[in-house]
């Protein structure tokens, strides 16, 4: 039986990678490795825990003995690494633990792959899962595409642009088969409330003041986490060895007006008369080295590995709404226990 090793898989994006492989390859066995941080969470998977194909590993990437403990269990032929610190406000206020986890956690699972694969590379594949901010911001014009060259700003993006070039440099010096795909900003349910579209749905449920950074007219590409899925599982299944893919989702938001639309689709499923979420919005101090504009040119993937989008933002905005409401005790249980001392001191000097 093949093993494919997903780490991150308790987390937003790794929760639906999970679920889409232990579905969709029962004859596969697909493990969850997580340290279960506060943005990990084993009830985002349990529909399929019991499921004869998955088994959870609670390891931590930055330790290299218990990765390589791991390994030696269930000897993966592949992996698709997710784990990582991914909010950027944290990599403002605590840089290192993105650098530990992030570069050197990543680092850690290269060797163990390496060291595994020694005899035998033919088969086996090492998929880094990165984001479209390694490549920086982008003004009023343009896109990124896989040609673009590598400029981040956050200490975040710093860290998963470090990640990329140590995959891609075990991919050239080592050989190790490695495909590398950066996406935009996804969405969906189980997104942890600590980013925006999360955030703004459980502060209209709370009535509580809605916090936009600087002016609100930041641009983002939004995707729908199950589309995002998709493409995982896509580039997984017939990506190049040493090729990136750039997965997007043809929709670009200014901030402002995302979370307008989201306050006007609350209030109508609140029964609320339309405007009252909106008036919760409050513009507060901005992001220190808040990047302007994402926006992927996402045509190489639907080119060559005939991938795009399912949903579209109304229809995906709708499902992650209705997730939000028909799961209130999921959201209770995150934004219980320290969620309440992140988000007074991120907020504390808005
Ligand atoms: P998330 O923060 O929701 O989940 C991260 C997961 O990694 C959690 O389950 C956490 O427990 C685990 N983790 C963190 N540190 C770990 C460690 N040291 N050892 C083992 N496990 C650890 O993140 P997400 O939004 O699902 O993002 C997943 C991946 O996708 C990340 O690599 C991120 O950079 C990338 N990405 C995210 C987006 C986005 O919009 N969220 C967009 C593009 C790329
Ligand atoms: P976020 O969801 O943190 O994703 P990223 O920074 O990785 O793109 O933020 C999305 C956008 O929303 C970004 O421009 C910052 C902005 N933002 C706010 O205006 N207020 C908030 O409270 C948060 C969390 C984000």
């Amino acid at each position: 039986m093949k093993t494919i090793l997903i780490t991150g898989g308790a987390g937003f994006i790794g929760s639906h990678v999970v679920r889409r492989f232990v579905r969709n390859h029962p004859d596969t066995r697909i493990v969850n490795l997580d340290a279960l941080t506060y943005a990990g969470n084993l009830e985002n998977l349990v529909d399929v825990q019991d499921a004869p194909n998955y088994h959870f590993a609670k390891v931590d990437i930055r330790d290299a003995a218990a990765i390589e403990a791991c390994f030696a269990q269930y000897q993966p032929d592949a992996i698709i690494h997710l784990a990582a610190e991914s909010h950027v406000d944290r990599s403002i206020t605590d840089p290192m633990a993105f650098v530990e986890t992030n570069v050197n956690g990543t680092v850690n699972l290269l060797n163990a792959a390496k060291a595994l694969w020694a005899d035998q590379m033919e088969g086996k594949r090492f998929y880094h899962i990165s984001t479209d901010e390694v490549f920086g911001a982008l003004g009023a014009e343009g896109f990124f595409t896989e040609e673009t060259a590598y400029s981040p700003n956050s200490p975040y993006s710093a860290s998963k642009a470090s990640s990329d070039h140590f995959v891609r440099a075990y991919h050239e010096t080592y050989g190790l088969p490695v495909v590398i795909s950066n996406c935009s900003n996804n969405y969906g349910p189980n997104h942890f409330p600590e980013k925006l579209i999360p955030l703004m749905i459980h502060n209209i449920l709370e009535g509580k003041p809605l916090p936009i950074y600087g002016d609100g007219k930041y641009t983002r590409d939004w995707l729908y986490v199950e589309d995002h899925a998709a493409a995982i599982e896509t580039v997984f299944l017939k990506g190049q060895n040493g090729e990136t893919y750039c997965i997007g989702g043809w929709n670009e938001w200014q901030n402002i007006d995302l979370v307008r639309l989201l306050c006007d689709l609350m209030d109508a499923r609140l029964e609320k008369p339309v405007g009252t979420s909106q008036g919760l919005i409050t513009f507060v101090k901005d992001r220190p080295g808040h990047d302007l504009r994402y926006a992927i040119d996402a045509t190489k993937i639907h080119r060559e590995l005939g991938w795009k989008p399912a949903e579209t933002f109304e229809t995906g905005l709708a499902k992650t709404i209705d997730w939000y409401l028909a799961n209130a005790a999921w959201l209770k249980s995150v934004t219980s226990g320290t969620y309440q001392a992140y988000y007074d001191a991120q907020y504390a000097s808005a």
